[in-house]
């Protein structure tokens, strides 16, 4: 049987290039967040971030080609990432996936996976 990955189902990597750029555009003027990424462009870390997710959706793999095991929760240690930041990020992830439109069943799944994923990599207590 043919298996529609959930990459295929929302678009392929258009729909992730969407998704992750309007997010970096949140966090850029987000006071709280943007000091938190130690480069000045942020055009690599939307990249890694894309990548990656798509790779978790089920398409090409080429964020381990680059990156390795994504390891998220040590790739997150040197930031302080308490319940405000993961709040933050997740307001600017909700906006993103909002702009996409998705049919409801592929936006819940989408979304239950981000809110997941944020507060695993807390590792700040308030
Ligand atoms: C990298 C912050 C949640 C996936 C980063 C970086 C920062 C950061 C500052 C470094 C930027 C870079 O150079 O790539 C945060 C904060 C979060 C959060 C404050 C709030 C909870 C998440 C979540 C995911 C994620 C939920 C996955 C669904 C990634 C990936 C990288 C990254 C894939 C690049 C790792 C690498 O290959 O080096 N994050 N992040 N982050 N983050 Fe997050």
């Amino acid at each position: 049987a043919q298996e529609v990955t959930f990459y295929e189902a929302v678009g392929g990597e258009e729909t992730f290039r969407r998704l992750v750029h309007r997010f970096y555009q949140g966090v850029a003027e987000d006071p709280l967040l943007r000091p938190l990424y130690p480069e000045e462009d942020l055009g690599p870390a939307e990249e890694r971030l894309r990548l990656f997710l798509i790779q978790y959706w089920g398409g090409p793999n080429t964020y381990s080609a680059r990156r390795g095991h994504p390891r998220l929760r040590m790739r997150h240690a040197p930031f302080r990432i308490g319940t405000a930041e993961r709040d933050a990020w997740l307001r600017h992830m909700r906006d993103a996936v909002d702009e996409l439109k998705l049919p409801q069943h592929l936006e819940q799944m989408l979304w239950n996976y981000l809110q997941m994923a944020a507060h695993s990599l807390v590792n700040t207590p308030d």
